[in-house]
């Protein structure tokens, strides 16, 4: 079994409230399954993994498919000596999940961010013509990026060739962030990926994960240096042609007085995409929307426009 059939085993868990109903029919119905039946339904998924439950999900109801999606996605950075456990979720959403990982000693740090797509992450993006636009296929090379076979799989939505559509959008955002954070952009530091997983380095500590830039409230003075971080980015990403596309204070982690940028899936390359000017337009202003409620004084349009005009002039 591969990540995404473990998810589709998951997927009737989408958020407590499935979660409470799923225990609920469990709890009534008519055949209760008893602990060594649940434990062989598991083994069942794949035998190499059994020996491994990372305490988060040894928490959970040995019934619960979130335990065998979170083993199958994670399973291997295990084997491979990325991380030694899952201690908690740190949240749950409607095309991801974010856990925490306890790192293996020989990677040097301590916390690990591993966050898990659903496979519903490739219907949102496919059914948002914006950020479809001139990405389809190609990889940030600007090569086809698929055989003859996968295009079959992927024509025919096979299991396989759905597997294979996130394993591509997944590579495609670890080599962005990999790229981005190697310009010295402020985004963690990607660690590794697989098929509908990214770890990266955790901003913040156990059990207190770096808030977004929403739920705080920097000091006057240090939202200016903010802003200016956060622009200086919005720049440096467009030198590599690439708009966050999402940006906003949600999308950004606020920790010791400094921020990161994440969440790129939706990313856009500024060469291709018809509606890049419209997305950076919006990037700046949210961002700018933002910091104006802490007394950053800045005209979005003039800054977005500043930004645009010598882009195109060094790509025409
Ligand atoms: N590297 C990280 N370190 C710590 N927490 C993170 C990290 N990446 C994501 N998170 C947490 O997960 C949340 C959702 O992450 P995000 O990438 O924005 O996913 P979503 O697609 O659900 O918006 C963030 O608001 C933050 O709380
Ligand atoms: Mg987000």
């Amino acid at each position: 079994m591969n990540p995404y059939e473990a998810y589709e085993q998951y997927q009737e868990f989408d958020d407590y409230q499935t979660e409470k109903n799923a225990y609920r029919k469990a709890k009534q119905g008519k055949k209760k399954p008893k602990p060594a039946e649940a434990v062989a339904q598991l083994s069942d998924f794949d035998d190499s993994l059994a020996a491994w439950v990372p305490s988060y999900a040894a928490a959970l109801d040995p019934r619960h498919h979130e335990r065998h999606w979170l083993i199958e996605s994670l399973g291997p950075f295990y084997r491979n000596n990325v991380i030694t456990d899952v201690t908690h979720r740190v949240k749950s959403g409607k095309e991801a999940n974010v856990y925490c990982c306890t790192a293996h000693p020989a990677g040097g740090v301590e916390l690990i961010a591993a966050k898990l797509y659903r496979p519903r992450l490739l219907r949102t993006l496919k059914n948002d013509a914006i950020y479809k636009a001139g990405r389809q296929l190609r990889g940030e090379d600007g090569k086809l990026m698929k055989g003859r076979r996968e295009k079959v799989a992927l024509a025919q939505k096979t299991n396989f060739g759905k597997q294979l559509d996130m394993t591509w959008w997944i590579q495609n955002e670890f080599s962005t962030q990999q790229k981005l954070f190697e310009a010295g952009a402020a985004v963690p530091r990607p660690i590794g990926h697989n098929g509908n997983a990214i770890l990266m380095d955790y901003i913040g500590e156990e059990g207190l994960p770096a808030p977004a830039l929403i739920d705080s409230a920097p000091e006057p003075g240090e939202a200016h240096d903010l802003f200016a971080l956060i622009m200086d980015n919005v720049r440096l990403m467009l030198d590599h042609h690439l708009i966050h596309g999402d940006l906003s204070a949600y999308n950004i982690l606020y920790w010791e007085g400094t921020a990161f940028i994440i969440d790129f899936p939706q990313m856009v390359d500024a060469r291709v995409n018809p509606h890049a000017y419209e997305l950076l337009r919006r990037d700046v202003a949210r961002v700018c929307a933002y910091f104006g409620r802490f007394g950053v004084r800045a005209d979005a349009e003039r800054l977005a426009r500043e930004l645009w005009l010598p882009y195109m002039g060094s790509i025409a």
